[in-house]
């Protein structure tokens, strides 16, 4: 995909600012699920902000390089080159969908997220995925810090045990093995340094719609945030 250059809100060579939803929250709050299936009931492009994450985490895992090590990191975040597409994430020809999924690099990818280089390394690839007719991007800081023009900002969080609910059977449906404890204990571990850290932390934009989605099936989530779209798309225009 093209780059839309530093600013977030550039506006395309008709002169239109691309419309951008974005649905931050912790892990396993739905909200990966929820922006794809939002992304495609609008024909809108959709940004999964963490794939990049676990892409870095993958690769320094295979070259064994320390998540303490933000040089390196930084330099392999600046080399990815990823294809998104059909649901499949390629990188360097090779079909790492699965491989950036287990709990191994999940775990990896939140520590790598810390580094405040390899963030701004990841920042214009994050906003080239801005292209007509529209974005839906997933993450912990697409409002606060990658698109905070967004037309609509959605913070989405969940009970830890309805998430760690929600992960178990993710796993076992891909047919990984997963305890539920480990699952809590992971979660509230994950939640922790990404809400801690200094860089870019995990929090609702000021602007955003909270949700809970603990008690919520799929559908009534990603309806209550189409139906906030078309709120904010009119008063917008
Ligand atoms: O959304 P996810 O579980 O796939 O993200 C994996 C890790 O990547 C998460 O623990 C923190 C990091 N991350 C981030 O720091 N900023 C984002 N916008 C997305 C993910």
């Amino acid at each position: 995909m093209n780059s839309t250059a530093a600013g977030a809100s550039t506006p395309t060579a008709a002169g239109t600012v691309v419309p951008v939803i974005t649905i931050d929250g912790p892990t396993a709050s739905g909200k990966g699920t929820v922006a794809e299936r939002v992304a495609v009931a609008l024909g809108f492009h959709y940004l999964d902000s963490g794939a990049l994450y676990r892409l870095v985490a993958l690769r320094a895992l295979q070259l064994g390089c320390s998540p303490d090590d933000a040089v390196a990191l930084t330099a392999l975040a600046r080399g990815l080159q990823p294809h998104f597409g059909a649901g499949r994430i390629v990188l360097d020809g090779e079909d790492v969908s699965r491989a950036i999924r287990t709990e191994e690099v999940s775990r990896l990818a939140s520590q790598v997220a810390v580094h405040a280089p390899l963030r701004a390394a990841l920042l214009q690839l994050q906003r080239s995925f801005r292209q007509p007719p529209g974005l839906v991007a997933d993450g912990r800081d697409m409002g606060t810090v990658v698109f905070p023009d967004a037309l609509l900002k959605v913070y989405l969080t969940a009970s830890v045990p309805a998430r760690a609910e929600r992960r178990h059977k993710q796993l076992m449906e891909k047919g990984f093995a997963a305890s539920i404890d480990a699952l809590l204990q992971d979660l509230r571990a994950r939640d922790e340094r990404d809400s801690m850290r200094a860089e870019a932390p995990l929090r609702p934009a000021q602007d955003a719609l909270l949700l809970d989605s603990s008690g919520l099936g799929i559908g009534e989530v990603v309806d209550a945030v189409l139906h906030w779209f078309r709120q904010a798309s009119r008063r917008s225009e």
